[in-house]
């Protein structure tokens, strides 16, 4: 790939996207395109269209959604579902007719159902009913691997969906009606540091399992993925190793320096019981991870403390 290419990375504003610029950049690509969700509105599809005529990426990347937790799939169904479809038909079907060889689609593991043998193999896809806090987003996630699955198989087209397992690092919402468990567990035990070491309230029983990559190691095999024609239209991204909400809470505890009580609210619901990904496909092409979560969170705390005065306005939940 040479490092002239033209590549458009949608949401580059993002947890995700902003890191996958930040990776292309220090690779040496130098021919970046992006847009804020203010500037081009991809629900809008004669936006999209418009804006693939007059900039004609040559590769894509799509790492604009809209995405949240339980609380944030539960109270906006129609959203998770339809915005999300919005989003990624409009760039995939603009991608199609502008001539774009190289699409990569971004989804999540929520793809796969949520009674499942584990590790979760990519072949488990619509073999059985999703978790049903976010099946809506989910649903539109199946549909655009389809989409690009459908063009590889028609158009022979370099059309890749990589299934990254839950992320987190710099850039992540701390926002606690919208956040992800671990930027959230990161903020209630600063927050309750800071208050004289109060105790924390986290959801659930702590028993579920799952795993967590590093958002730069997840934008580094989007590069894995563009400098590679990757043999099949759908691959697992992540370490291939998880912990229980427990374990987690008590690593992000001890990094952050609580050493108050920890309380489990049972009354709030744990969603799947264990999900880790099988990440053998990719492993055997030759991408693996190289962050541990321990430095992970220390890395992310660390963007979180640095950025602490921009979370004051934002709502906690
Ligand atoms: N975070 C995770 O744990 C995780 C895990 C697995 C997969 N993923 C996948 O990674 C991708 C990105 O997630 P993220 O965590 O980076 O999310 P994020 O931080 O919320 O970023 C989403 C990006 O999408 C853009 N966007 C949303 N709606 C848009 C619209 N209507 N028009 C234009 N841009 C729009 C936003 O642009 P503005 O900032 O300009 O508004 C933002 O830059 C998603 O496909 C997600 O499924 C994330």
């Amino acid at each position: 790939m040479k490092k002239s290419v033209k590549i458009y990375i949608a949401g580059h504003k993002g947890m995700v996207g902003s890191a996958i610029w930040r990776q292309l950049e220090a690779a040496g690509y130098d021919n970046l395109v992006g847009r804020s969700s203010k500037e081009l509105d991809l629900k809008d599809q004669a936006s999209v269209n418009e804006f693939f005529e007059t900039e004609k990426p040559e590769v894509v990347i799509d790492a604009a959604a809209r995405v949240g937790g339980i609380l944030a799939n539960n109270s906006y169904p129609y959203q998770f579902l339809m915005d999300n479809m919005m989003i990624q038909n409009n760039l995939i079907d603009a991608s199609l007719r502008g001539g774009v060889e190289k699409f990569i689609f971004l989804g999540s593991s929520c793809i796969y159902p949520k009674i499942a043998p584990q590790p979760l193999k990519e072949d488990y896809l619509l073999t059985g009913p999703l978790e049903p806090t976010n099946e809506w987003y989910a649903v539109a996630k199946i549909t655009g691997i389809k989409a690009c699955e459908s063009i590889r198989k028609q158009y022979g087209k370099d059309y890749v969906s990589l299934m990254p397992t839950n992320l987190y690092g710099t850039h992540d919402n701390f926002d606690l009606t919208t956040s992800h468990v671990l930027p959230a567990m990161i903020r209630k035990f600063h927050e309750a540091k800071e208050q004289g070491q109060t105790a924390v309230t986290l959801w659930g029983s702590g028993t579920p399992m799952r795993e967590f990559l590093f958002v730069d190691d997840m934008a580094r095999s989007v590069i894995f993925a563009l400098e590679n024609v990757l043999p099949e239209h759908l691959y697992n991204v992540g370490t291939g190793e998880d912990l229980t909400i427990k374990e987690l809470a008590e690593t992000i505890q001890k990094v952050v320096g609580h050493t108050g009580e920890i309380i489990w609210d049972r009354s709030k619901p744990d969603g799947t019981p264990r999900k880790l990904m099988d990440i053998s496909k990719m492993h055997a092409l030759g991408w693996k991870h190289q962050v541990q979560l321990e430095e992970g969170i220390q890395k992310t705390y660390g963007w979180f403390l640095d950025n602490i005065e921009n979370f004051k306005e934002v709502k906690i939940g």
